[in-house]
Order: structure tokens, then C-alpha cells, then sequence
């Protein structure tokens, strides 16, 4: 078994466990980082990344696992935060014997954590981890899994868009107005579905000739531009980011024109500090990790044996949980993404808590 190395500082950021998982005919080298079990066993997914150093992977899985805490317990789930991260280039290393060495490993911590689909890993992917462990969702419909978690991801998306209208207009539709949709992928495309549907006029870019296919034909109605800053700086009401994280930074903020920000991509702000920004130029930014956990609703909804209809109801309540982020910033004076942060620590502390009520 080798060990990775690690710094204090980063082991000490307050996770309840990390594991270094090797197996070395596979060339297999993953952490699993759990954050909290609070509200119970940890579910993240499992990223496999060519990381430059062990150094990024431990960063990334540490950092990853305690957004995942934050998003469960803001999505109501009776779910922990967790994520794995296989260090190595899925291309060249991604084997059935690799996949089932990593399950093994899952299925040592006895149920703690839980794992599931994120960069670089698909539902095929799990129903191999699937052979080994039983903690795993997310796998496919043929293997009574919930399939494509982004069909529920774009829906919550639309839910915490419809309640941060509500807070800025009055009123809880995008009706009439126009939304930038950065990044028509698999979250992306449905979402464009929802907002044209709500009467919304859209405005999109992708860097994939393919996705602007895709739009010129099922949505000729939709403007394409060439890129993100041409979206932003158009003039739209609601800014959508859905391709990759960082797409809140020092220069797209300014330029921003939109008066609502809510998208899927994760990690959106580029570094603290944007949330302040955003506020202070009047943006109203419905919190990524809220209005994005559809996804993580979906397949959570597999480990109880998955029913579409009751996953929906629960992704519709995003709508509900945006709303009271939002009125609590207002209420604290405080940024959304500060009473978020803020609402999901309440919930941890107190449903975490009830556990101390000894059941015999
Ligand atoms: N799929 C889910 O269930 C889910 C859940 C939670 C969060 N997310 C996050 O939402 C985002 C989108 O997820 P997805 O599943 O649709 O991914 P995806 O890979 O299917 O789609 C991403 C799209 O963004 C485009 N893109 C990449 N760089 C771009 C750029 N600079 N400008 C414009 N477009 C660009 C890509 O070409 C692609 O079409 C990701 O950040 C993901 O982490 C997804």
C-alpha cells in the first residue's frame, strides 16, 4: 500500500476521514475523502483526473467532499458529503480490473461513503464499481440505476432561476425575459427546453460546433454567439452558466448585464470575494451548489430503488430552499451564497445533533 504525501494543513481542513487507496497491477491510486457523515453515509462521485501531483488530487478530493456535504444537506438529503478522486489519465488507465480494485476499496468503508458518476467516470463505469460494492449509485437504468443525472440537474436549475425572478421581479417565471445559457451540454440542452417552454427568449454559446448543431436545429428560435463574453455582455437578464467552474471572476463580473446569475457548472465564483462583487453591482446569484443538486437528488433517489416522479418532486423543492437563501441573505445582510453556506451548516448541526438521543 503506498502512501501518498500530504501537508497538515490540508489533512486538518476538518474531514472526518481520508483513504489512500492503492493497487498496483492495476496502476490504481485513488483517495476518498469524507467530510461528514452528520447526516449520513457520505455520497459523492468518483473523479478520475490526470492530476499534475498527488498534491492537486488530495487539494481537489478535500475540497470536493466538503462542497459535496454542503450541497447534500442544503438538497435535504439524509446524506453525508464525500468524493473520490483516481489519480491518472482515464484514457490510458480506465480497466475493468482497475474499476472493480477501487469498488473493493468503497465497499472496505462498509457503507460510509457512497460513490457515483463526476469527470472522467460514466454510468457504464459504475455498474463495473457496482460488481465489487453496493454502495454505488448512479449507475444505469439497466442495471436499476436513474441513468442521466442531468435531465433532474436542469430541472433544479430551472426551479432556483424561477425563485431568484421571484426575489428580483416580483415574480417566479422567466417569462419575457432573455437568459444567456453558457455551455449547451447535457445540462445545458435541457435547460434551453424548460426556458423556452416558461416563454423565456435565449441567447447560448458552446465551443462544440456539434451543440450549436444541435440548437440551430431543435431550437431555431435560439440566438447563438461566439462566445462567454459575448453572452455576458449582451443584454440579457439571466446569466446560465453551464460549462466549466470559474465563470464568476475580476473581469466577467464587471461586464456583467445580467441581474441574476444561476446555472449549473460547478464552483462558479473564481475566488472569494466575487460573491461581494456580485452583490454589490445589484446581481442576484442563486448559489451554484443550491440550484444544482438535482443531480445529486437523482441518483441519491437510486439508493432507495429509483422512482423518477418522487426525484422530480424533490428536485422541485430547489425552488423552495432558493427562496429562503435568498430572503435569509436579506434578512442577514449577507451575501446568498454566505446564508447558503449558513442554512446547510444549521441543518448539519441540528438533525446532526438528534443522533446524540441514545434509541435503544
Ligand atoms: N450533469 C449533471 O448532472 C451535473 C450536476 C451538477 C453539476 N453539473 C455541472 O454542470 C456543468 C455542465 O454539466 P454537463 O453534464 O452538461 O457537462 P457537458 O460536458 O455535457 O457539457 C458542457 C458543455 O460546455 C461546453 N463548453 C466547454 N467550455 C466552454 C466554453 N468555454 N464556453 C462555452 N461552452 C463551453 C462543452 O462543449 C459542452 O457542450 C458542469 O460544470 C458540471 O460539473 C452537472
Amino acid at each position: 500500500m503506498g502512501v501518498f504525501a500530504s501537508t497538515d494543513q490540508q489533512v486538518s481542513a476538518g474531514h472526518e476521514q481520508v483513504v489512500f487507496c492503492q493497487d498496483k497491477p492495476t496502476g490504481l491510486k485513488a483517495i476518498i475523502g469524507i467530510y461528514s457523515t452528520a447526516l449520513g453515509p457520505a455520497l459523492g462521485g468518483t473523479r478520475f483526473y490526470p492530476y499534475a501531483s498527488e498534491a492537486d488530487a488530495l487539494h481537489d478530493v478535500l475540497d470536493l467532499s466538503r462542497g459535496m456535504a454542503y450541497k447534500n444537506a442544503l438538497a435535504g438529503l439524509d446524506l453525508g458529503g464525500g468524493k473520490a478522486v483516481i489519480w491518472g489519465d482515464p484514457e490510458q488507465l480506465k480497466t475493468e480490473p482497475l474499476l472493480r480494485a477501487y469498488g473493493r476499496f468503497v465497499q472496505s468503508l462498509g457503507g460510509r461513503y457512497y460513490t457515483a458518476c463526476d469527470v472522467g467516470t460514466y454510468v457504464q463505469d459504475m455498474d463495473v464499481v457496482a460488481r465489487e460494492t453496493r454502495f454505488v449509485t448512479g449507475r444505469s437504468v439497466e442495471h436499476g440505476g436513474a441513468g442521466d443525472s442531468s435531465v433532474l440537474t436542469a430541472w433544479g436549475v430551472f426551479q432556483g432561476m424561477r425563485a431568484a425572478a421571484e426575489h428580483q421581479w416580483g415574480s417566479a417565471t422567466l417569462t419575457g425575459r432573455r437568459v444567456g445559457v453558457s455551455g449547451l451540454g447535457k445540462v445545458g440542452k435541457h435547460l434551453v427546453g424548460h426556458l423556452i417552454e416558461d416563454g423565456a427568449s435565449v441567447v447560448a454559446t458552446d465551443v462544440n460546433e456539434k451543440a450549436l448543431d444541435w440548437a440551430r436545429h431543435t431550437y431555431p428560435e435560439v440566438d447563438l454567439v461566439a462566445d462567454a463574453t459575448a453572452l455576458i455582455t449582451s443584454d440579457i437578464d439571466v446569466y446560465a452558466p453551464c460549462a466549466l467552474g470559474g465563470a464568476l471572476d475580476d473581469e466577467t463580473v464587471p461586464a456583467l448585464r445580467a441581474k441574476i446569475v444561476a446555472g449549473a457548472a460547478n464552483n462558479q465564483l473564481a475566488h472569494p470575494g466575487i460573491e461581494k462583487q456580485l452583490a454589490d453591482r445589484g446581481v442576484l446569484y442563486a448559489p451554484d451548489y443550491v440550484v444544482n443538486a438535482g443531480g445529486v437528488i437523482q441518483v441519491a433517489d437510486e439508493i432507495e430503488g429509483f422512482n423518477f416522479e418522487r426525484a422530480k418532486l424533490r428536485a422541485t423543492r430547489i425552488y423552495d430552499t432558493t427562496r429562503e437563501i435568498l430572503r435569509l441573505a436579506d434578512a442577514e445582510g449577507v451575501p446568498p451564497a454566505v446564508a447558503a453556506d449558513r442554512l446547510a451548516e444549521r441543518r448539519m448541526a441540528e438533525v446532526g445533533r438528534l443522533r446524540s438521543i441514545h434509541l435503544t
